[in-house]
């Protein structure tokens, strides 16, 4: 039997599963040197943990087709294709996040198609080859709400299945989830994850569900 890799706290952790590299490892001080996101593609944002969260509980049918919006690092599809076998593509205006995208999709075994695009860009045929649309911490100026919003309202005409988006709970969020719960069926649920070195809050977003859902 192979010998599951033994963890080195100083420069890398888990959560959900996954193996996160932390600023001082090696690898990301190497592209950190090259690669400089600028639109706060910077990190992984905690509003990630709140969608795995709810994906572990809820359950994600093995094969999904996912798009994660403004993917930044892409914790969440790398979930979604680690636990679920899902296909995943991760979309962000930003093409400086792709390569840490990359090598947590690679130290972690799973492979993320990625492209670089902004929400406002995307067109119905590019959103019908999905079943579930998710994003984190993506509506933080009041300009994002109206291309989310657009994005949204596209994704659910394109028969995306099910969108959900996750958020501290910025005004400019809420006005996104306000406007789709009134026009486009939308929940709204406050979440909190407190596992180990997880702990985040915020509100989620829901629109739609997805078929015989695997716990
Ligand atoms: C705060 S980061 C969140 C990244 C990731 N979702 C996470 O939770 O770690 C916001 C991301 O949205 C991207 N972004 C901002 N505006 C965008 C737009 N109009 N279209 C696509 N991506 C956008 C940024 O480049 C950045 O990677």
């Amino acid at each position: 039997m192979a010998k599951k890799k033994s963890l080195d706290k100083s420069i890398e952790r888990r959560a959900y599963g996954l193996t996160i590299l932390k600023a001082a490892h090696p690898r990301m001080r190497l592209l950190k040197k090259h690669h400089e996101p600028s639109i706060h593609g910077n990190k992984f944002w905690s509003s990630s943990y709140l969608i795995m969260d709810f994906l572990g509980y809820q359950g994600l049918p093995i094969g999904t087709r996912v798009l994660e919006a403004g993917c930044g690092w892409g914790l969440a599809g790398i979930y979604c294709a680690k636990q679920f076998g899902a296909r995943v593509t991760g979309i962000d205006a930003d093409e400086e996040v792709f390569p840490y995208l990359s090598l947590h999709a690679e130290v972690n075994g799973v492979e993320i198609q990625t492209r670089k695009a902004r929400f406002e860009e995307l067109t119905s045929a590019d959103l019908a080859g999905y079943d579930a649309m998710l994003a984190a911490d993506v509506c933080f100026w009041d300009e994002m709400v109206d291309p989310l919003y657009g994005l949204i309202d596209q994704a659910v005409k394109a028969g995306v299945q099910q969108v959900v988006l996750a958020d501290p709970g910025r005004p400019p969020f809420v006005q996104v989830s306000e406007r789709c719960c009134e026009k486009l069926g939308a929940q709204t649920k406050d979440w909190s994850v407190e596992e180990g070195p997880v702990n985040a809050s915020g509100s989620l977003m829901i629109i739609g569900t997805l078929p015989r859902a695997r716990r």
